[in-house]
């Protein structure tokens, strides 16, 4: 029998942008969730500043937290498979309308955004650029990408990242800004500079170089604040490699003008 072939698409998980409360099978997603952050953690342990260890010692309602946070959405790339005769039916996932979510979850990152100016810089010493006002620019900032490996080299990476910018510029073309104004949309990485093959991805997709960050600053820029003292006091860690300033920082500036309604 021949191996599946496979669409592909890039869905916002359901958060409190998008929803006013989680969905009945919010457990559900979570745990799917889980599984795949687990798995990347798992496969590319030098990738990601959290462990294994770390994350698979969260209770459901850490699991819970990380998703549905205020500011926070995380991006899922769902694979299903095709057959000659068409899309073969997936029932992992029932009731209300989240339906698109159906088939296996290849792809993640999770994205934080609009920040503010005072929350999102950085000191000088990092060496980054000089940032707009808030009235000038959104901030967005992405973490955790990951492919699983048997779906890798197929451009999800490439669809989860531009997803990331439609979904900042959609909420950014939404805002309250007059119309006709020019604005800017910012979205950031921070990664390990010998990730040779994640910079190349990036820069190919615009992002230049923004600067360099620690460890500590990545992992609050991420969202993971309450996750340093555990990553300090993990086996093999030598905490002062987390205040060495030489994490890669990365962003992507495009400008967008505001239209009339
Ligand atoms: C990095 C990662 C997300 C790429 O996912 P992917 O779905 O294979 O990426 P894409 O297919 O969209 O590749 C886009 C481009 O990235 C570059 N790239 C990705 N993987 C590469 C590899 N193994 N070797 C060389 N270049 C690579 C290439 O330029 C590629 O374009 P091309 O296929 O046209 O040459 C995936 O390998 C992964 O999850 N790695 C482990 C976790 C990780 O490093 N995450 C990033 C943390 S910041």
């Amino acid at each position: 029998m021949s191996q599946p072939k496979y669409t592909y698409e890039t869905y916002p998980f359901p958060s409190p942008t998008l929803l006013s409360s989680p969905p009945p099978n919010f457990s559900l997603l979570v745990h799917k969730y889980a599984s795949v952050r687990l798995e990347a953690l798992l496969t590319s342990p030098s990738a990601f500043g959290s462990t294994h260890e770390i994350e698979n010692a969260f209770t459901t309602a850490e699991w819970e937290r990380r998703v549905w946070r205020e500011g926070f959405v995380v991006l899922v790339c769902v694979a299903k498979p095709v057959c000659d005769s068409g899309v073969v039916e997936l029932n992992t996932i029932t009731s209300n309308n989240l339906g698109h979510l159906e088939g296996d979850w290849v792809g993640i990152a999770t994205l934080l955004g609009p920040i503010s100016k005072a929350s999102y810089g950085l000191p000088p010493e990092s060496g980054g650029p000089e940032i707009g006002s808030d009235e000038e620019e959104t901030r967005w900032h992405m973490t955790g990408l990951y492919t699983s490996p048997e779906h890798r080299r197929k451009g999800l990476a490439k669809m989860i990242i531009n997803s990331a910018m439609a979904y900042a510029r959609n909420r950014t073309l939404h805002s309250s800004s007059p119309s006709g104004k020019q604005q800017n949309v910012r979205l950031r990485i921070m990664i390990r500079p010998d990730n040779i093959d994640v910079v190349s991805l990036y820069a190919a997709l615009g992002f230049v170089d923004a600067g360099r960050c620690t460890g500590v600053e990545a992992f609050k820029a991420n969202g993971d604040e309450t996750l340093i003292e555990r990553r300090m006091n993990s086996p093999g860690m030598r905490p002062e490699m987390m205040v060495v300033r030489i994490g890669l920082v990365m962003e992507r500036l495009e400008s967008l003008v505001v239209e009339a309604i």
